[in-house]
């Protein structure tokens, strides 16, 4: 089939049908970027010929060449049987508007909190946002980078507990030119004394039911990434201890807890945990105050 494609695909436009075909039959799953077959089949066709995603709808019809085809029959062939999510193929995983080199030492980003960087975390700080953040967990660090982009000014701390996801994230902030200060780091355990506008985080959520049901794509990413003990909030009440610590008194914590959100609410009936919307899709986020967390955490 591989063969006969390669001879009778010419332009991008069969191949991105072609792409989609292969999809629908192999019943992928969607999650790592896009949410549907044919946006699939649209990154990985343009990010294999280094094209952006809003090309100029007349290139579709130009013809590839002999080099283009076999590579995208690779890559879609890749995808297909492998079950690797595309940004793990292609290297490339778009956050805030920015590409992110991606592989397997770090989660593919995702994260609804793209919109709260993208607004300068409007209403809850001013137009200048948030002066000095600290993103924990931080991964291939697409949100501090995010957040150093979109705010010059923040001063911007990140830490992770992995060093291979730490050598990807100091990677990407030097492809996109912002000082992030990365720290290897155990939660907040090697974290200098200091007091931080926000911290935000995207941690490890998924409990270890969840963990058994995910699509193989997920599999490819590091199980550290994901899995939580105690119901998917071990990581979380510990930054729930503990941010208060490091947070100023009129500073915030913004955390994604995904579908252990109800398990947070029944675990802590009382706390007046702020869920955050997002018009692009997307939930699982709390906001919490200094002040709530440290009425609430603080013993
Ligand atoms: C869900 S990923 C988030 C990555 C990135 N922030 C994002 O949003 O795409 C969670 C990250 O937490 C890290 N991690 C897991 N346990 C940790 C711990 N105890 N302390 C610090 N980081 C930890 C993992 O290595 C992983 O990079």
């Amino acid at each position: 089939m591989i063969a006969e494609a390669e001879e009778e695909l010419l332009t991008i436009n069969d191949m991105l049908r072609w792409a989609l075909s292969r999809f629908y039959e192999a019943e992928l799953y969607f999650g790592h970027g896009t949410d549907n077959a044919w946006d699939e089949a649209v990154a990985l066709v343009l990010q294999s010929l280094h094209l952006p995603p809003d090309v100029d709808q007349r290139v579709l019809s130009a013809r590839l060449t002999q080099t283009e085809r076999k590579q995208i029959l690779k890559l879609v062939k890749q995808r297909v049987r492998s079950r690797v999510p595309l940004p793990y193929l292609t290297h490339v995983a778009w956050f805030c508007g920015l590409p992110f080199y991606v592989d397997e030492r770090v989660l593919i980003p995702r994260s609804p909190m793209a919109e709260l960087i993208e607004q300068h975390f409007k209403p809850w700080f001013s137009e200048e946002g948030p002066q000095q953040v600290l993103d924990l967990c931080t991964g291939g660090g697409c949100i501090a980078i995010a957040i150093a982009h979109y705010l010059p000014d923040a001063e911007v701390t990140a830490s992770d507990l992995s060093k291979e996801a730490l050598a990807v994230a100091t990677m990407n902030a030097e492809q996109h030119q912002v000082a992030v200060e990365f720290i290897k780091s155990d939660l907040f355990d090697a974290i200098p004394e200091q007091q931080f506008d926000l911290i935000i985080s995207n941690p490890p959520y998924v409990n270890l039911d969840e963990m058994k049901t995910l699509p193989k794509e997920y599999h490819h990413e590091p199980t550290m990434a994901l899995k939580a003990e105690d119901d998917g909030l071990a990581i979380v009440d510990n930054i729930l201890q503990v941010a208060p610590n490091y947070l100023t008194d009129d500073g915030y914590l913004i955390v994604e807890v995904g579908n252990s959100d109800e398990t947070l609410v029944e675990r802590y009936p009382d706390v007046p945990f702020v869920w955050l919307d997002f018009e692009r899709g997307g939930s699982g986020v709390f906001l919490l105050s200094a002040q709530d967390l440290k009425q609430y955490f603080v013993k």
